[in-house]
C-alpha cells in the first residue's frame, strides 16, 4: 500500500484546514488515522488506526464528513463503530466508500459527544476506471467477470473493524490439490500462518497424477500423466501472423516461478522446469472411420492427408439443407472469429461476461438446434448428439486447442505439487478422510469432522475459525454439512462431473520413434471403441531404453463403460489397440507394466472435472462467492472455466480474497489480487 499518512488532531488544527468552529476541547489526542493517499468512491479500503496514551472508553463512532463538523450527527456517512477500552480496540477499519462521498472531507472519531480524532482531509476521486483497473475485485460482478469484493462487503453486513487478532485465525484447508496448496501459499504470503491442510491421500497434488511406470523414478523418463498433461501457451494467428499469449494458463507459470524462487537456495532439486509439449505430429494414428491399411493397421494423419481414400467417408446428414442451416446458425451464435479468439485468450473473465450476455449459457448446442431453430431430431442428433453442456465451453476450449505453442513439466506435472513440500511440512495431515463440518454459533467456529475408524459412531473433530474446502463437490456431497443456503446445498449435491479414463502402457523401447514413419510426440485418436486419444511422450525424444505411451484417453459415457471393465479387460483392450496401430512390434515389446486411472471411481475424486449442465454454472457461481457458516469453497469446479490447473489456481485466489475480506483485511486482499491477477490479466 503506497503512502500512508499518519496525522493527528493537533497537527490538523495547526494546519488550520477549514476549521471554522473551534473544535470541542480535546484533553488528549487519542485516535489517529492512517488513510491511503487517494481514495475512490465505490471501493473498499483499510484505514489503519492507532491510539494515544489515553484510550477512549466506551462506544466510539467513526464518521466521514466535513472537516469543520464538530459533532457526530454532522456527517455524511458512518464508517464504523466499536467499543473501545476493553482490549477489543481495532487496529483497522474497513471503509466502503459510497458513491456520493465528497472530496476533502475528514474521518472523525467520536467518543460519546467528544471528538477524539480527526484525519487530514481525504482526497476522494470518482470510482476507479473500470477499464484499466488491474484490481479485478474492483471490476467484476459475481456472475460475470469475477468475484466483486466491494459488493461482497456491502452485502455481507459484517463488522467494519479489524483487530490485530484477524491474522491469528485458525484456517482448515481441506484437500491438498492445487487449489488447497495455493491457498496455503497465499495465506502465508499475507502473514496468516495458522493454517493446516487435511489431505485424504498420502500425497499432495490431487488430480495431478504423474505415474512413473515399472517402479521407475522421474529421472528415468518412463512416465505418463494420468491427470492434466500440458498447458497451452500461445496462438499464432493466421490472419495477422502475430503470436499472442493465452493469458489464463500463465498463472501456472507464475506459480512455478514463485515456487522456484522460494526453493532455489535450500531445495534446488525441487525446481519446476517447463519443456515443450508436442500437441500434434504427422505420423500419429488417425480416426479413419473404420478403414484400415492393407496391412490391417490404422492409417496415420499424414497418410490420410496424402490419400483421403484411406479414411471412410463421413456419414451424410439425412437432410443436408437442415444440417447446413443448423451448423451455420451455431457458428453465427458462437461467432468464433480470430478477433474473438484474441479477446478470449486475453481476458477469459471478460469473455465470460460476454458469453452470458450473448446467451451462451442458455443453451446446449442440442437444445439450441432443436428448440430455438426447430430442426428435426435426426438433424439435431447428426449435428450435436444429445449433450447438455452450455455453449460457453466452446469458447475457451477453442482457444486452448488453437494453441500453436504448448508446454509441459519436465519429469512430470507431479513436480509442481512436490515443490510445495518444504512450505507445508508439519502443517499437513495425510490420510485423513474428512466427512463433514459442524458450525458452532456460540463461538463462531467450525469443527472439521472425520472418523478414526470407519465404524466409529462418533466422529473426531478439530476446531477452526474457517474452513476452506478444496475438495470436489463429487466428494463433498457425501459429507454432513451445516445448513447452507438452498442454492449452495444444491450446487454441492448436483453439480455434474465428467468421467475420464486413461491407460498408460510400458514398452521395452520407444519403437514408435524408430518406425518407418516415426512418431515424435503428439496425440492422435482412433475409431476403436473405448480408446479415444493416444499420446506419445514429448520428453527425451530419441532416447534409448523403455518408453511409455498414453495408449488411451477417453471421457464421457464411453469412459463410464470402460471403468466398469475389469482392469485386465481394460488394459488388454488398449494393448490390442496398440497392436492395431503399430503392428506386431507393440505385442513383442509390451512389458506387462501399465497404469490405469478412471477418475469417477477414484476414491478421492469421484469425477474427472466439473462439467456443469445448462443452468448450473450461471445459477451456482454466486453461491460460491458467499461465505456461509465460515466455509469457503474453492477448486476448479468453482471457477468460471473447467480448465484444469488454471481453474484450480484461480479459485484459490478468489477464495483467499474472499476470506481476507471476511476478516476485514482489505490491504491483504488487494495485495493478493495485485500479485496474482495483474500479471496475467490485461484489460
Ligand atoms: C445486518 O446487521 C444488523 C445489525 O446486527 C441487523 O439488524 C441486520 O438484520 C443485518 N442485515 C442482514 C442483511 O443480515
Ligand atoms: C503471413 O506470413 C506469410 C508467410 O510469411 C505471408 O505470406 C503472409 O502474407 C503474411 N500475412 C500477413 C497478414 O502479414
Ligand atoms: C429439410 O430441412 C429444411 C429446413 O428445416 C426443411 O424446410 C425441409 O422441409 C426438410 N426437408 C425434408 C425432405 O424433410
Ligand atoms: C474484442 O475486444 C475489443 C476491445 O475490447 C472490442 O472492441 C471488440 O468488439 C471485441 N470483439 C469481439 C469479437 O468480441
Ligand atoms: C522393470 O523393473 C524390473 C525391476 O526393477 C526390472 O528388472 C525390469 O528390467 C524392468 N523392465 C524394463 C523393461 O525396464
Ligand atoms: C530424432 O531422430 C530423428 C532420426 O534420427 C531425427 O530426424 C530427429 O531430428 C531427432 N529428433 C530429436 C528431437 O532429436
Amino acid at each position: 500500500m503506497a503512502g500512508l499518512k499518519q496525522t493527528s488532531i493537533s497537527l490538523l488544527l495547526l494546519a488550520g484546514a477549514a476549521v471554522a468552529i473551534p473544535a470541542p476541547l480535546l484533553t488528549e489526542e487519542s485516535i489517529f488515522f492512517r488513510v491511503p493517499d487517494s481514495i475512490s468512491t465505490e471501493s473498499v479500503y483499510n484505514v489503519h488506526v492507532s491510539y494515544g496514551n489515553t484510550l477512549p472508553q466506551g462506544d466510539v463512532r467513526v464518521v466521514y464528513g466535513d472537516c469543520a463538523s464538530t459533532h457526530a450527527g454532522q456527517n455524511h456517512h458512518e464508517v464504523a463503530s466499536f467499543v473501545s477500552g476493553s482490549g477489543t480496540t481495532p487496529d483497522r477499519l474497513v471503509w466502503a466508500v459510497p458513491k456520493d462521498a465528497a472530496h476533502g472531507g475528514c474521518l472523525h472519531a467520536y467518543s460519546g459527544p467528544t471528538l477524539v480524532g480527526r484525519s487530514e482531509p481525504v482526497s476522494v476521486s470518482g470510482p476507479p476506471l473500470r477499464k484499466r483497473a488491474s484490481l479485478l475485485h474492483e471490476v467484476g460482478d459475481s456472475n460475470g467477470l469475477w468475484f466483486d469484493g466491494v459488493r461482497y462487503l456491502e452485502s455481507c453486513n459484517q463488522s467494519s473493524t479489524v483487530s490485530t487478532k484477524a491474522k491469528r485465525k485458525r484456517i482448515a484447508i481441506i484437500g491438498g490439490g492445487m487449489s488447497g496448496l495455493l491457498t496455503s501459499l497465499l495465506l502465508t504470503s499475507v502473514g496468516i500462518d495458522d493454517w493446516h491442510i487435511i489431505e485424504s491421500t498420502e500425497r499432495v497434488g490431487g488430480r495431478i497424477r504423474t505415474k512413473y511406470l515399472n517402479g521407475t523414478s522421474p529421472e528415468d523418463y518412463q512416465y505418463q500423466e494420468m491427470g492434466p498433461m500440458r498447458f497451452p501457451v500461445s496462438i499464432k494467428y493466421a490472419d495477422t501472423n502475430e503470436t499472442l499469449d493465452i493469458q489464463d494458463h500463465k498463472m501456472v507459470f507464475q506459480l512455478a516461478d514463485v515456487l522456484n524462487e522460494m526453493n532455489t537456495k535450500d531445495h534446488p532439486e525441487l525446481a519446476v522446469n517447463f519443456i515443450p509439449w508436442i500437441q500434434s505430429s504427422p505420423n500419429t494414428p488417425a480416426n479413419s472411420r473404420g478403414a484400415r491399411l492393407s496391412s490391417g493397421r490404422i492409417p496415420s494423419s499424414a497418410e490420410i492427408a496424402a490419400d483421403p481414400s484411406l479414411q471412410n467417408p463421413p456419414i451424410k446428414a439425412s437432410n443436408v439443407t437442415a444440417a447446413e442451416l443448423g451448423s451455420e446458425a451455431v457458428e453465427h451464435l458462437l461467432d468464433i472469429t480470430p478477433e474473438r479468439l484474441r479477446n478470449i485468450s486475453t481476458n477469459v473473465f471478460k469473455a465470460h461476461r460476454e458469453a452470458i450476455d450473448k446467451g451462451l449459457f442458455h443453451w446446449s448446442e442440442t437444445a439450441y438446434l432443436k428448440y430455438h431453430l426447430g430442426l428435426d431430431t435426426d438433424t439435431v442428433d447428426f449435428l450435436s448428439g444429445s449433450g447438455n453442456d452450455p455453449m460457453w465451453g466452446e469458447w475457451y476450449d477453442t482457444v486452448y486447442f488453437s494453441a500453436t505453442n504448448w508446454r509441459t513439466i519436465d519429469k512430470g506435472l507431479n513436480s509442481l505439487p512436490k515443490a510445495f513440500a518444504p512450505h507445508i511440512e508439519g502443517k499437513i495431515t495425510y490420510g485423513r478422510k474428512v466427512e463433514g463440518l459442524t458450525y458452532n454459533d456460540k463461538d463462531n467456529t467450525v469443527f472439521v469432522n472425520w472418523r478414526e475408524d470407519e465404524f466409529d459412531i462418533k466422529p473426531k473433530y478439530d476446531k477452526y475459525d474457517y474452513a476452506i474446502v478444496a475438495v470436489p463437490f463429487s466428494k463433498v456431497r457425501l459429507w454432513r454439512m451445516p445448513e447452507y443456503s438452498s442454492l449452495l446445498s444444491r450446487a454441492i449435491s448436483t453439480l455434474e462431473y465428467q468421467q475420464s479414463c486413461k491407460v498408460a502402457l510400458h514398452y521395452e523401447t520407444r519403437f514408435w520413434e524408430a518406425q518407418e514413419n516415426p512418431i515424435f510426440g503428439g496425440c492422435g485418436s482412433v475409431d476403436i471403441p473405448g480408446i479415444g486419444s493416444i499420446c506419445y511422450p514429448a520428453y527425451e525424444i530419441n532416447s534409448t531404453g523403455p518408453g511409455v505411451i498414453l495408449a488411451s484417453y477417453a471421457s464421457g459415457t464411453m469412459a463410464r463403460s470402460l471403468a466398469a471393465l475389469s482392469e485386465k479387460d481394460h488394459v488388454a483392450l488398449v494393448q490390442r489397440a496398440m497392436v492395431e496401430v503399430h503392428g506386431e512390434v507393440a505385442a513383442e515389446q509390451f512389458t506387462g507394466s501399465y497404469e490405469r486411472q478412471c477418475w469417477e471411481v477414484d476414491e478421492h475424486q469421484a469425477g474427472a472435472w466439473a462439467s456443469p449442465t445448462v443452468g448450473q454454472q450461471e445459477l451456482f457461481i454466486p453461491a460460491y462467492h458467499r461465505t456461509e457458516f465460515n466455509t469457503i469453497f474453492v477448486g476448479e469446479h468453482t471457477s468460471i472455466t473447467h480448465a484444469w490447473i488454471f481453474s484450480a489456481l484461480e479459485s484459490a485466489v478468489r477464495g483467499t480474497t474472499q476470506l481476507l475480506l471476511d476478516l476485514g483485511l482489505v490491504d491483504e486482499a488487494k495485495q493478493i489480487v495485485d500479485t496474482w491477477m495483474a500479471r496475467w490479466i490485461t484489460i
